[in-house]
């Protein structure tokens, strides 16, 4: 498979191995790939350790049987010195090599002949690794947005969020997360739509390239927009029983596949705990919980809160509550509000009747230059919230009480 898209930044590589009919062959299938640019060669241990120091590579393809210093003791010593990522190739396919390899800190183990294709994929599944995105600079965040209930207005939150962060030389990512109810594209107005049930099929969770390529292009290039499956039982291909592989989590994939492109990616999830939308607000760095000022909206809101931070470890700095559509002439009385969700509100978004309006349209009042506080509100968060990069280290799922007795 060859993609021809214009790659910003390759991953650097360095290929170890001491035949140089196997380097070659590294470097040619590699030329296929524009994502990946070859910076070096080594043909034995020391030589690899010393590259990693002057070229400083983002991955390693490096051969187990190295003369002198061996492959795998090479892993460990670039691993602990560079930060490099190691993907090793073998003529051993025995497990006790792929046991130590690993031990050493390779990320995976490719057993010769291997396919052109096969060798991408390991590479792109090691520079996918969070820490070297990070050392890199260019892993992208992701903010999940989940509506306390129905018709809070979580899409189209997320919708201005995607959009205000956006902008046609780097689009964000827009996902539409509510796999069973979704519809954002409705808002979008978007054509033709690549859908999660499309992208699972496709085998493409695990490919930012192809994801990049796939995803339509909306809010006049602002966003590139992923879909929900176009009605809710395919949902279960994407994240339920009918999945192509049992128990894989593609929609988390998916989602870090986007953040290794490395633009804002904002999640609709809808609302509700289903095992794709857990996978989302897992993978998100930070979670934005919608309510009304209702007291019901509230109440709801503080349980979805509560599963956020002790079912998935979200902690006060990951999680935002906004406020939607409070009346601007008898606004709600703010403490109270606070008290009740235990934390502050970090959005407060008066009514704004032009949204449903817009929202009919499918034209963002964002594209319409009309001046609106809510619109406001939501840019200086947008502009807040992805100003800041990073994003942490990964928090564990802890809990889930109701999913103990292995539902
Ligand atoms: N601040 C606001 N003022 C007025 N109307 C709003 C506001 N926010 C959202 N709306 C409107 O409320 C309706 C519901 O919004 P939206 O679809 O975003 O909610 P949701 O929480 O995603 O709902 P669902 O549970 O159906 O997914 C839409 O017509 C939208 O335009
Ligand atoms: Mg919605």
């Amino acid at each position: 498979m060859v993609t021809s898209s214009p790659v910003e930044t390759p991953f650097k590589v360095l290929v170890v191995d001491d035949a140089p009919a196997v380097r070659e062959t590294v470097k040619k299938m590699l030329e296929l790939y524009p994502e990946f640019q070859v910076v070096g060669e080594a043909a034995d241990g020391p030589e690899a350790v010393a590259a990693c120091q002057t070229l400083q590579p983002d991955v390693v393809v490096m051969d187990v049987n190295l003369p002198t210093v061996d492959g795998i003791r090479a892993t460990a010593e670039i691993v602990k010195r560079s930060g490099a990522a190691v993907v090793m190739i073998s003529v051993e396919g025995e497990t006790e090599y792929l046991r130590r390899a690993m031990k050493a800190g390779a990320k995976d183990y490719l057993v010769k002949p291997f396919s052109p294709d096969g060798l991408a994929e390991a590479l792109r599944r090691a520079a996918g690794d969070r820490a070297l995105l990070e050392r890199r600079g260019t892993l992208g965040k992701g903010v999940a947005v989940v509506g306390a209930r129905g018709g809070v207005g979580a899409s189209t939150l997320a919708l201005y969020l995607a959009l205000s962060a956006g902008s046609p030389e780097k689009p964000s990512y827009l996902v539409d997360g509510d796999l069973e109810l979704g519809g954002l594209e409705l808002l979008l107005d978007v054509e033709p739509l690549l859908t999660w049930d499309e992208a699972v099929q496709k085998g493409w969770t695990r490919q930012p390239e192809k994801i990049r390529e796939g995803l339509v292009e909306g809010g006049e290039g602002r966003v590139k927009f992923l879909g929900a499956p176009p009605l809710p039982h395919l949902a279960d291909l994407v994240d339920g029983p009918q999945r192509p592989e049992a128990g894989r989590a593609y929609v988390r994939e998916t989602l870090e596949s986007l953040y290794s492109l490395g633009g804002p990616v904002v999640i609709d999830a809808g609302r509700g705990f289903r095992e794709g939308q857990l996978q989302a607000l897992e993978a998100a760095q930070e979670v934005v919980v919608v309510t009304t000022p209702g007291v019901h909206a509230v109440a709801a809101a503080r349980k979805v809160l509560l599963v956020l931070e002790e079912g998935l470890g979200k902690t006060g700095e990951d999680l935002a509550v906004a406020v939607n559509r409070y009346d601007p002439n008898q606004p709600p009385p703010w403490s109270e509000l606070e008290e009740a969700l235990g934390r502050p509100v970090r959005l407060r978004l008066p009514v704004e009747p032009l949204l449903p309006v817009a929202a009919d349209e499918g034209k963002p009042l964002l594209l319409q230059q009309r001046k609106s506080r809510w619109l406001e509100a939501v840019e200086a968060f947008a502009a807040q919230t992805f100003a800041e990069g990073g994003d942490g280290p990964e928090k564990p799922r802890r809990f889930l009480p109701w999913r103990k007795g292995g539902r």
